[in-house]
């Protein structure tokens, strides 16, 4: 896959939409999208509407991604799904490491870095998920949270495979509350993972990281957070499940490429 238009901005459905919700909402977005050229939209429904909204979006530009894997190709995992059954579904994205998988249901680094390798594996691009809680930021926690997610989760993976991955920070105080954080304190851990980034594996892969924000991200948010000179783009949820909100994001976001 070539490298993505920036802004970047993705929709997390999580656990919403039906087959025949997800068909419409992807419908719409199609109908209404800005051109591949301004930004790149990715969709990522829930697992049983990945099929019908790859079918929706086809030939738009628009990307699929699935909100989780499993590491194995395929076994007795009941519940789970492999990087080969997304591919074959139609995502070119998986989400790994979102605050939800980690806190309900005890998903770790070390199984972040094993999703990911078997992402790689088969050739998708995994966005990685990393943010502190609140207790974290209170005290003063928030950039060795940081770092040790990226050092215990990912920095593991070599140079090549690191540059197919996307960054998303998600401080999970912002998330589905209402509060975003402010573009200072977006911009400050963004900066900050792309220096760690830098020092890993190199300014030139750095400079070229994709890093989301994500976390109560609106229309009314979106411009300012994505005038911040290390915001790549977002990754919505609440905001993702209405064609309109969506899609207004999206414009807001790629207006920073306006000057
Ligand atoms: P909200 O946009 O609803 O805060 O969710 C953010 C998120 O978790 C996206 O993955």
């Amino acid at each position: 896959m070539k490298d993505l238009v920036r802004p970047v901005v993705a929709g997390n459905w999580k656990m919403y939409k039906t087959i025949s919700e997800a068909r419409n909402l992807a419908a719409e977005v199609v109908k209404q999208a800005p051109a591949p050229s301004l930004a790149t939209i990715i969709l990522i429904p829930p697992f049983t509407a990945i099929q019908e909204v790859k079918k929706t979006v086809s030939k738009s530009g628009i990307l699929v991604g699935g909100q989780d894997l499993f590491w194995e190709e395929e076994g007795a995992f009941t519940g789970e799904i492999s990087a080969i059954q997304l591919r074959e579904a139609g995502c070119d994205f998986v989400l790994v490491g979102h605050s939800e998988r980690r806190q309900f249901f005890g998903e770790t680094d070390e199984m972040v870095r094993k999703k990911v390798q078997a992402a790689r594996q088969h050739e998708l691009r995994p966005i990685v998920c990393i943010g502190e809680n609140l207790e974290d930021r209170k005290n003063g926690q928030t950039l060795n949270k940081i770092k040790s997610q990226l050092e215990n989760g990912l920095f593991n993976l070599p140079e090549e495979e690191f540059r197919m991955v996307i960054l998303a920070y998600e401080p999970i105080w912002a998330i589905g509350t209402g509060q975003n954080a402010t573009p200072e304190q977006a911009e400050e851990v963004h900066n900050y993972i792309r220096q760690l980034i830098a020092s890993r594996y190199g300014k030139n892969v750095s400079a070229c990281a994709i890093i989301l924000y994500g976390g109560s991200v609106k229309p009314a948010n979106a411009f300012s957070l994505i005038k911040e000179k290390d915001v790549d783009g977002f990754l919505v949820g609440g905001a993702s499940l209405k064609a309109e909100s969506f899609l207004e994001i999206v414009r807001e976001a790629s207006r920073s490429k306006e000057g």
